[in-house]
């Protein structure tokens, strides 16, 4: 157990310990500490139930876009639910909060997209777009144009269908089942360990030879989506070579595959735009799936949105008129207020444009850190950004996993004062947009004196990092 300042901190640690099944759990270590208790966030700092203070650069989970502890936020949310705490949104029934929301968000997203469909977090709007390819397809007369492609190293959320669509290594564990029969993985677009020796160029050439050939070995009337995120975020912050989308987005729209743009982490803000497909990479897909910054993480909602091509199918097509798909909180009028306050304020507080001008100083600060011994790579944009953690930087070769670099990095940044997120071999930052230049100082600093400390740990054990 921890040390904990008081009786009441103790308990709490105690239950959760013993209740509380984490998502994502690593039992071995988590029997052992448990977990840290947050207790009090405000803006980009959260402190624990010791009174300890942390700078946050995960932003919660990819997700506290306007900052914690926002007070008109709160009032917002409080009004709300004393006006209508709930109301269904199924067949014929609405709310105000549902209703201009989903026209907000149509006037924000790109190209046609103006048809909204609400869920409550990024997995089930990945799911929702998932069975609305089939459902198109199945309108369009193509029944059996139902398989999806997808890229390894990818997370699309946690249902079924959403981890199946996924393929991260440490997410199949093999006492899990996914669905295998109608998914399909091709390579992630991970420029660090691209080839030997292919430029960005053909590196690209060569990742879309690899869809086409996808296509072509699953049959071209079989395939029916196409899902990816625009820039990998937890496979590693992985930006794809230039041209890459868009060649995809193209390849989809010659055989009518519905593309899905999964915009969960990059949706409303992380890069410096309210959705990134068209703003950064110049394409317009046919579905975008969109949560966390959506309501900043204050309240859980998702928006799958389409396009008005793809509404016009599936409500006029060969369907039968009617589609059977939701959820009960699809339309919560509360999480919609909540959504609706969090646009208004990033609108008003010109949070986009801080991004714009924090976001590339974060870059060039953490650049500096590839001097550092185990950094083979610091890559990123906007307020998503990763550094990879290597045993020999010349050859890329990463520590055993049973090193757990990461967490290692990520353990003694805590003591500092610092989150940052582990995933394996790599720290992950997405802290909340409306973050300084001071705090991204404090981050570059603290991130370095903790890979500095690891570092000579390690050497000490025996290690031989080059
Ligand atoms: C790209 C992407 N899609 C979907 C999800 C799933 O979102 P949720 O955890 O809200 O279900 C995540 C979560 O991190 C994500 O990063």
């Amino acid at each position: 157990m921890p040390e904990l300042v008081n009786d009441a901190s103790k308990q709490i640690w105690e239950q959760d310990l013993r209740h509380n099944l984490h998502p994502f759990t690593e039992f071995p270590s988590f029997n052992e500490k448990g977990a840290l208790i947050i207790e009090s966030g405000d803006g980009n700092n959260i402190k624990d139930s010791n009174g300890q203070t942390y700078l946050d650069a995960i932003g919660g989970l990819w997700c506290t876009n306007i900052g914690l502890g926002n007070k008109e936020m709160a009032d917002a949310i409080a009004e709300q639910v004393k006006k209508l705490a709930y109301s269904s949104i199924f067949t014929d029934m609405s709310n105000e909060p549902a209703a201009l929301l989903s026209a907000k968000i149509a006037s924000l997203a790109p190209g046609d997209l103006n048809r909204v469909h609400f869920a409550t977090g990024g997995s089930t709007a990945v799911d929702s777009a998932f069975r609305l390819v089939h459902y198109y397809q199945g309108c369009q007369g193509n029944p059996e144009k139902i398989h999806v492609i997808a890229r390894h190293q990818a997370y699309h959320g946690s249902t079924y269908a959403a981890m199946s669509l996924g393929r991260k290594k440490t997410d199949r564990t093999s006492q899990f089942h996914f669905i295998t029969d109608i998914i399909h993985h091709i390579s992630a677009p991970d420029q660090y360990r691209a080839p030997e020796g292919m430029n960005e160029d053909e590196y690209c050439d060569h990742l879309v030879k690899e869809f086409e050939n996808k296509i072509a070995e699953i049959g071209e009337d079989k395939v029916g989506g196409f899902i990816a995120e625009p820039i990998m975020g937890a496979g590693g912050v992985l930006v794809p070579p230039k041209g890459y989308l868009k060649r995809f987005r193209d390849i989809c729209k010659t055989h009518d595959i519905l593309y899905i743009s999964d915009e969960v982490v990059t949706g409303f803000g992380r890069l410096g735009h309210w959705f990134a497909s068209e703003s950064v990479f110049d394409f317009v897909p046919d579905i975008i799936t969109s949560a966390k910054g959506l309501s900043s993480g204050y309240l859980p909602i998702s928006a799958m949105i389409y396009s008005d091509r793809v509404h016009e199918v599936i409500s006029e097509g060969q369907g039968n008129g009617y589609f059977p798909h939701g959820f009960t909180y699809s339309g919560h009028p509360v999480c919609c207020v909540a959504a609706l306050k969090n646009i208004e304020i990033i609108k008003r507080e010109n949070i986009l444009q801080n991004v714009r001008e924090v976001g590339p100083y974060f870059g060039e600060q953490l650049r500096k850190l590839r001097d550092l011994p185990l950094v083979g790579d610091v890559r990123g944009m906007g307020l998503m950004r990763c550094v990879e953690n290597v045993m020999n930087k010349q050859t890329k070769e990463c520590f055993p996993e049973e090193v757990q670099i990461g967490k290692r990095i990520s353990d003694v940044a805590e003591e500092l004062g610092l989150l940052v997120r582990p995933v394996g071999h790599l720290n992950i930052m997405s802290p909340g947009l409306t973050l300084t230049r001071e705090q991204v100082d404090e981050i570059v600093d603290k991130l370095g004196r903790a890979i500095e400390r690891v570092n000579s740990e390690l050497i000490r054990e025996g290690w031989n990092p080059c």
